[in-house]
Parts: C-alpha cells; structure tokens; sequence
C-alpha cells in the first residue's frame, strides 16, 4: 500500500518528503483555506516537491464547468489529479475527462455503489473517507474491504484510497482490508513512524557504543 500525505502545507509535506515515503498528496478546499495562499500557487509548490500525483479539488457543480475547471487545473503541473465529488455532475465529468487522459480522484465516496459507479466512468483514484463513516457510527474500514474485494471481482483497475484517516491503526487496517493508497494527516505520519521500544533500542545502542569506540 503506498503512503499519501493529506495537507496543503507545503512545510508538512516537504518534511515528510524528506523520509523518502511519499507516494503522493490529495488535498482539499477545507485543507486549502487554511494555507490562506491562492489556490493554483499552492498546488504548483506541491507539485514541484513531489513527484507523485497531486489532487487538486474541483469546486464546479455542472458538468460542463467541472470538466472546464478540471482541465485548467491540469494544466499547473503534469502529475495534478482532479478530484471530483461523486454526483451525477461529476460522473458525467469524470467520462468526458477520463476520456482526455485527465486522471481523476472521486472523491467523498461512502459506499460501494458509490465506488462501483466512480470506476464505470473511469476514475483512476476513488476515495473512501473511513473516519467520516465511523463517525456516523458505520464501518469505514468494512468499506474499504468490501470495495477491494467488489473492485478484485471485475478486475476494475481503479485504486483506492483510503481516506479521512484519523489515527495510526486506520492505516494498518486500510493495508489489511485491500486499499491500494492511504492518504495520511501529518500528525498521524509522524505517530506512524515513532515506537518506545525503538527510542529505548536507540538509546542503549548508542550508551553501549560509546563503551567501545575508542578501543583499539
Ligand atoms: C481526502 O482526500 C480528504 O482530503 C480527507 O481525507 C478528508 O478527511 P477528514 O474527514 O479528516 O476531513
């Protein structure tokens, strides 16, 4: 399963770029407002850090502009996929786009019709938000799993992320459920990679290793 990080801010990001584990970015228009910069700059500097695909979301609500958005928005940087909210509007969009080799991340997916018909129009990327779902007191990690084993059925090639991850076992749960991406907070990256018994592992080695370094 490859590691998205899921912000707009371009500090999080290049830190986390730094580890070498970042696959990709979503972003979207609640992470956008709090970088208080113009939206089309910010994704630009995003794109110029990593390498991996970008989604920038489409605001439009007509299939006509969403289409006219995504394909100005494609425009900032080769590896910018267009996220679009999964409405009729938007799968319209997503056929007329997918058609044009415009990649798109469907997105505020909550359930396995949703995601059956975001992959009949040719979405590259379908977005589950797992955390949104328990919100409401539903499996989102079932989610993920039914979709997998829905998309392995037909061999739809359509991937999924795995989205609204809100703490570290999410992530463990999206890989053993089937998801092929998960889109990760910042906080939740840097609690993935920490452990007690590897800071305590560190310590002694380090103790242990000045008790020998000199010796000739
Ligand atoms: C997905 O790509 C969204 O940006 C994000 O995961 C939503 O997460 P939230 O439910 O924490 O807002």
């Amino acid at each position: 399963m490859k590691i998205f990080i899921d912000t707009a801010n371009l500090e999080n990001i290049k830190e986390i770029n730094s580890w070498g584990i970042l696959s990709g970015v979503t972003t979207n228009p609640t992470l956008a407002a709090k970088e208080g910069k113009e939206f089309r700059l910010l994704i630009k500097e995003i794109a110029q850090v990593v390498d991996g695909p970008i989604s920038a979301e489409a605001v439009a609500m007509e299939r006509d502009e969403i289409v006219e958005e995504a394909r100005s928005l494609s425009q900032i940087a080769p590896n910018i996929v267009i996220k679009i909210p999964i409405m009729p509007e938007g799968l319209a969009a997503t056929r007329i786009l997918s058609r044009e080799g415009i990649k798109v991340n469907m997105t505020l997916v909550f359930s396995v019709n949703q995601a059956l018909l975001a992959a009949q129009v040719g979405a590259s990327y379908v977005s589950p938000f797992v955390g949104r779902i328990d919100d409401i007191s539903y499996d989102g990690i079932s989610t993920i799993s039914d979709i997998a084993l829905v998309y392995g059925n037909y061999g739809i090639e359509t991937q999924i992320i795995a989205a609204s991850i809100r703490h570290p076992l999410h992530v463990v749960e999206a890989a053993l459920a089937g998801a092929d991406i998960a889109t990760v907070p910042y906080d939740v990256l840097k609690m993935m990679v920490k452990h007690p018994l590897t800071d305590r592992g560190i310590e002694n080695f380090l103790r242990d290793w000045e008790k020998i370094k000199n010796l000739k």
